[in-house]
């Protein structure tokens, strides 16, 4: 009787000291002391036989509070677990949260924009080289060999050479795009061709010495500068809305004839009739000494060509002041597109 009664003593000190402060301890403790078929408590139960019978009532009723303290200790250890902090990540219920992600450059948005118009009305995109030749980027493009434009202080040489054709340089607009494609493939040819350009300029807010352009190239019997118009209004219409206010400017270029400036009006919301016009693109009929250099006979084709800036189109677009945030990589310019 003496030892059952210790046995007691022990678990009623187990019981009250057991650490369940996680739900897993919890369980373990409740199954180890009120489990049905080997709980300890029950166990105890079980040997009442050997109590002397007058002190059997007493036994029973100690048991019964051992059974008391193990239940309010699971209970409270239960009631503990919900009113953590972390119990709320079970609610299987709540919505997900969301993955942070990126968001493509505003420029590589505008250039995307610009190439699925074109592709809407029967465009191919192209791509050329950024490392180009002069004679790509210059010669064959009608320009003479004494042009400003092929001067060091406009355009960036990789190596130069004196005969005017083989120095290698970075491309300072996509137009070298048309005589790479128009040697490769005969008409009808009608493509975009996006890519990045260089030039050789002082860096302020609205040149930079690196930028980007779309080239535009179609050729075929009886294409007309009434096609390049219609081709260029649509164009604008898309991507500024069909409210928008553009001019064809007369202008020069050595590879097109006629050659025109497309701008674009820039309303200033803070005075009412107030803006001013930015040009977006060059344009024009392509020259035929550019349709001969690559042994296309000009009595038979036509073509008309369009190079615009989308940086250019982007600032329009997005209502940015200065070209250099367009480089800069800042996140919290580059979280709002
Ligand atoms: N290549 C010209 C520029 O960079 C733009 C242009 C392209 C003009 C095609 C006419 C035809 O300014």
């Amino acid at each position: 009787m003496a030892e059952i009664d210790d046995v007691v003593r022990e678990l009623r000190t187990e019981i009250e000291s057991a650490d369940i402060g996680s739900p897993d301890a919890a369980e373990t403790f409740r199954i180890k002391y009120l489990g049905q078929k080997r709980g300890l408590i029950n166990d105890l139960m079980k040997r009442i036989p050997e109590v002397a019978p007058g002190q059997r009532r007493d036994f029973g009723q100690s048991v019964n509070a051992l059974k008391k303290l193990a239940e309010s200790r699971v209970a409270a250890a239960k009631k503990a677990a919900e009113a953590a902090p972390g119990a709320a990540k079970f609610d299987v219920t709540l919505p997900g949260r969301e993955p942070l992600v990126g968001s493509l450059h505003p420029i590589t948005q505008t250039r995307n924009a610009i190439l699925r118009i074109f592709e809407r009305y029967g465009f191919h995109v192209a791509e050329g080289p950024e490392l180009e030749d002069e004679w790509h980027n210059f010669t064959a493009l009608n320009f003479p060999s004494n042009h400003p434009a092929r001067d060091m202080q406009d355009t960036l040489f990789v190596s130069p050479s004196d005969d005017g054709d083989s120095g290698v340089l970075l491309r300072t607009h996509t137009s070298p795009a048309q005589i790479r494609i128009l040697k490769n493939q005969p008409p009808p040819v009608r493509v975009v061709v996006p890519g990045r350009v260089y030039r050789n300029e002082a860096i302020t807010y609205k040149s930079y010495c690196l930028f980007h352009q779309v080239e535009g190239l179609y050729v075929d019997t009886q294409v007309t500068l009434g096609d390049l118009h219609y081709i260029l209004r649509t164009f604008s219409r898309a991507i500024f809305g069909s409210d928008v206010r553009m001019r064809f400017r007369p202008n020069y270029f050595p590879f097109t004839e006629p050659s025109a400036e497309v701008d674009i009006w820039f309303a200033n919301p803070d005075h009412p009739g107030g803006g001013r016009w930015l040009e977006i693109l060059g344009c024009g009929m392509v020259d035929p000494n550019v349709l001969r250099a690559v042994d296309i006979d000009p009595e038979v084709y036509s073509g008309y060509a369009f190079g615009m800036g989308i940086e250019r189109i982007a600032m329009l677009r997005y209502g940015i002041d200065d070209i250099r945030v367009l480089y800069e990589n800042d996140v919290r310019f580059l979280d709002q597109f």
